[in-house]
């Protein structure tokens, strides 16, 4: 590809102290394959200068509209983005943006954009749960901008709370990810949602645990772009060592039995819950305080108990707790893919069973995946083999066929009183 023809991504840093952390983004975007085009502000070069971003980007930087007017720079680097990306967007940043102020480089090149718009602010948590900051980002959400949550941590001196610049690796991903899907990118905005990943772990005493390979790479996938789409979103972990993913929320948990009520509780209110976790159908009767000592003879056998599924109950209990939900569960079957997929369908009853074929290197801990997406009412959806990205946005654009669906019937409803 020649270097035109790479995506240009223009990067706005404000005058924040995690303006730091993104020369790093910078350095992975251009050294995967985008353009980028740096607009500070005059603050930000506080914190790190001009000849720091003009060496990591190969590209003038300028913070302001007087240099180099013969090229109109207020108006043709926000003309000429594929993406603008705001990062750390301060309080300030999100204000003048809200507000449509048009006083630097940066706030012109926002005006005049028309390319997909991420702010990923960063800010102390004060700052950031003040209502003027939380009405200024509402107002840009109500304008197709994608505005992240600031990750919770450290922050400035000894603070610690939500405020935090995500890590440029994950910022990275929504990049990549609003990039892939060009225009439409916030179609989720306004939604909330709710995903487990990972796999449960049945303590059979203090250092043993009945588990499973599941990485949670497909679970963070689809919170991930569930996020870069606009959507609200809460991921249930179980036991997974993969990097945070940017303005998602994450509750952790170990067994079946945290994870189900962890589900049941955060499903109210949710448009769509996702079980992509693995989970342990049996666990250990009883988790034995000490650690178990090999004995002569033959081993005791470990007695198991049934574990709740998760999955049946979230279907079961839908109509009193959250009529309108879609409900999408996961299955992995070694043979028979499509034919126990339909079976397994119909058990759990939910709206959509994404069916993989697993063993042999398929599936778990791999970056790619290969899927059959069955439903009651609708023909089988194949995807052939591609990034679980790519898996995971299938997957949301047929939740949100559903959701854009049952808006319409509710529409209908209310026009027909
Ligand atoms: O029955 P099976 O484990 O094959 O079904 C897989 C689907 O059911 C997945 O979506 C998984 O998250 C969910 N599940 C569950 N509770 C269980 C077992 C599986 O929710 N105890």
């Amino acid at each position: 590809m020649s270097d035109t023809q790479l995506p240009q991504v223009v990067l706005g840093v404000g005058g924040g102290i995690a303006a730091y952390k993104v020369c790093e983004l910078l350095r992975r975007l251009t050294e995967s394959d985008h353009r980028v085009r740096v607009v500070p502000t005059a603050d930000a070069l506080r914190f790190v200068g001009e000849p720091t971003w003009a060496a990591l980007s190969g590209q003038p930087v300028v913070t302001d509209v007087w240099d180099g007017v013969h090229e109109v720079p207020h108006v043709r680097i926000g003309q000429s983005a594929d993406l603008v990306l705001v990062a750390p967007a301060t309080a300030n940043i999100l204000a003048k943006a809200a507000a449509g102020l048009a006083d630097d480089l940066l706030t012109n090149t926002l005006l005049t954009a028309r390319c997909p718009v991420i702010f990923a602010p960063a800010m102390h948590t004060e700052m950031w749960e003040h209502p003027a900051t939380q009405n200024n980002v509402a107002t840009l959400r109500s304008r197709g901008a994608l505005v992240l949550d600031p990750a919770v941590g450290r922050l400035t001196g000894v603070d610690t709370g939500r405020g935090r610049l995500p890590e440029p690796e994950s910022l990275l991903e929504v990049a990549r990810s609003v990039l892939r899907r060009g225009a439409t990118s916030t179609d989720l905005a306004g939604r909330r949602v709710v995903i487990s990943a990972g796999g449960t772990r049945e303590a059979i005493d203090p250092v043993r645990f009945i588990g499973n390979h599941s990485s949670g790479r497909q679970g963070y996938a689809l919170a991930r772009t569930a996020a870069a789409r606009g959507a609200e979103v809460t991921l249930v972990a179980a036991n997974v060592s993969l990097p945070e993913p940017a303005g998602v929320r994450i509750i952790p948990v170990v067994s079946t039995e945290e994870l189900s009520e962890v589900m049941a509780t955060e499903r109210v209110g949710a448009d769509a819950v996702v079980m992509a976790a693995a989970v342990a159908d049996f666990r250990p009767v009883s988790d034995a305080e000490s650690k178990i000592k090999k004995t002569e003879g033959p081993p005791t056998p470990i007695a198991l108990a049934e574990n709740p599924d998760i999955l049946l109950e979230l279907v079961r209990t839908r109509a009193q707790r959250a009529p309108e939900q879609i409900i999408v569960g996961f299955a992995a079957e070694t043979d028979n893919v499509v034919a126990n997929g339909q079976a397994k369908l119909e058990r759990k009853g939910c709206d959509l069973l994404v069916v993989n074929q697993v063993g042999q290197g398929r599936a778990f801990g791999t970056k790619d995946n290969q899927a059959s997406i069955l439903s009651p009412d609708r023909p089988v959806v194949e995807f052939s083999h591609g990034p679980k990205e790519n898996l995971a946005d299938q997957v949301w654009d047929l939740v949100q066929e559903r959701l854009a669906e049952s808006d319409e019937q509710d529409m209908g409803l209310d026009s027909s009183r």
